[in-house]
């Protein structure tokens, strides 16, 4: 089956195409610099970004897999949740071509698309073969082009009919703040301190969290291997969402805990601005963390040893707000800069991974799966890497490139659903931008 899928649930406006298991193109442009100046998602600007980038990321997408519409055996686009007026323009458009092609179509949930992208590796040759339209060499890594389209940085490859990649950073789903809210307390970085960040911040400029392409000659194609399925728990860490689900078998799950506040990647921003950090600072914080010592300040473990699955990270970060009101000199010194935001990472991760490998040990499993944007963050997959050896359990964390919101989860999912038959929901089917998961 040869499926086209579209995602546009937040600020990245993502296609791909997928045919049996395989990824044969995952094309994402990111809005991150667009929002970052108003330091979070703003709805309006996502959909204008969307229409404009929609068409150019779809045709890169199914040009980099040298499908024709005809080609296509169904549609798939995310219904939610998300921001309304930006899942609109993804789950319309991909209706409109499903009725023009009379081809099948399928609505996704975003979050049960993540559970299954730690099953998406790169384990199959390519059977297109030879040089893909638009691919550069470089490691073997998830297919996964990404581009700006009309930004100044984005250049063309050469020869490629498909602009080629740019940076692209992490997004939030479902935050949107308002844009430079007035906090309650002084933000010690509003005053000193702020050059002691900012060229922090330049050391630390974050590498590309996506755009590893796969290698042009004998290129693996990311390819979800089910064949090695296991009953699993599924950490879910976004700027939106922290999730704990238990994935009982394909296409059955059960959510387990969820966060009662703020999201893992929400409080990785939030403390990162109050540090004077842009957004989204956790990419950031991660590389600033590798020069700190995660035991210099001892902030708090929200939840960690309740009797739930839940998280809660709000008061994680009002603790370090108090801290940097009472320790504003702190902004001054790069060494305690670091030793902050590693800190800060410690705490946060180390809620998530105990929290994780409880569950997982109370619910009997033996596989454990991480997904969503956060799980970039090098100290949550190291710990969860040490754990998992420590308890004997199987740890399967999606690609970096993968972990981010992208199309390729979504038609992974889609075709497993239409293969397992699932009912198709009429082409006047609606958004769902409220839709958890149960
Ligand atoms: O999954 P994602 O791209 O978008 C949402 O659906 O939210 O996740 C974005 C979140 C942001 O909060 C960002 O700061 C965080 O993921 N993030 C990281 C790292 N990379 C992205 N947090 C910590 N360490 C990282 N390396
Ligand atoms: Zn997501």
């Amino acid at each position: 089956m040869t499926l086209l899928a579209l995602e546009t649930s937040c600020d990245e406006t993502s296609a791909a195409v997928v045919r049996d298991g395989q990824i044969l193109s995952n094309t994402v442009s990111s809005q991150i610099k667009l929002h970052a100046e108003y330091g979070g998602v703003v709805p309006e600007l996502a959909a204008r970004e969307h229409l404009k980038n929609l068409l150019p990321v779809a045709r890169a997408a199914l040009a980099e897999a040298k499908i024709s519409p005809a080609q296509l055996d169904a549609l798939a686009a995310t219904r939610g949740p998300g921001l309304a007026i930006a899942l609109l323009i993804g789950f319309k458009a991909a209706q409109a071509v499903a009725f023009a092609l009379n081809k099948p179509f399928i609505g996704i949930n975003h979050h049960e698309a993540h559970l299954y992208s730690p099953w998406i590796q790169n384990a199959s040759p390519s059977p297109l073969g030879g040089e893909r339209a638009g691919v550069r060499g470089g490691n073997a890594t998830a297919q996964h082009s990404t581009f700006n389209i009309g930004h100044p940085t984005s250049s063309k490859a050469a020869g490629s009919p498909v602009p080629s990649m740019v940076n692209v950073e992490c997004s939030a789903l479902n935050v949107s703040h308002k844009p430079h809210p007035s906090p309650s307390i002084p933000l010690p970085s509003e005053g000193r301190g702020k050059s002691e960040v900012a060229s922090l911040c330049a050391i630390a400029s974050p590498s590309p969290l996506r755009g590893e392409r796969a290698g042009v000659r004998g290129e693996l194609l990311p390819f979800a291997d089910f064949s090695k399925f296991q009953p699993n728990v599924s950490l879910i860490v976004s700027g939106g969402h922290t999730l704990l689900v238990l994935v009982e078998s394909e296409l059955k799950h059960r959510v387990l805990g969820g966060t009662i506040d703020d999201a893992a990647g929400e409080c990785f921003d939030k403390t990162g601005k109050l540090m004077g950090l842009p957004y989204p600072a956790g990419p950031l914080i991660d590389k600033l963390a590798e020069l700190g010592n995660p035991a210099a300040f001892d902030f708090p473990r929200p939840l960690l040893h309740d009797a739930n699955d839940d998280f809660s990270f709000s008061g994680l970060k009002t603790s370090v707000r108090y801290f940097l009101r009472d320790h504003p000199a702190l902004l001054d010194d790069r060494k305690q800069v670091c030793d902050l935001c590693a800190s800060v990472q410690a705490a946060i991760v180390e809620v998530l991974v105990k929290k994780t490998i409880r569950a997982a040990k109370r619910e009997g499993v033996r596989c454990i799966t991480a997904s969503g944007g956060v799980t970039c963050n090098s100290a949550l997959r190291n710990e969860l890497e040490r754990a998992c050896k420590r308890n004997g359990f199987t740890l399967r964390l999606a690609e970096k490139s993968l972990c981010t919101d992208n199309a390729a989860m979504i038609g992974i999912l889609a075709e497993r659903k239409l293969l397992a038959n699932a009912s198709l929901p009429s082409l006047d089917e609606e958004i769902r931008p409220g839709w958890e998961l149960a």
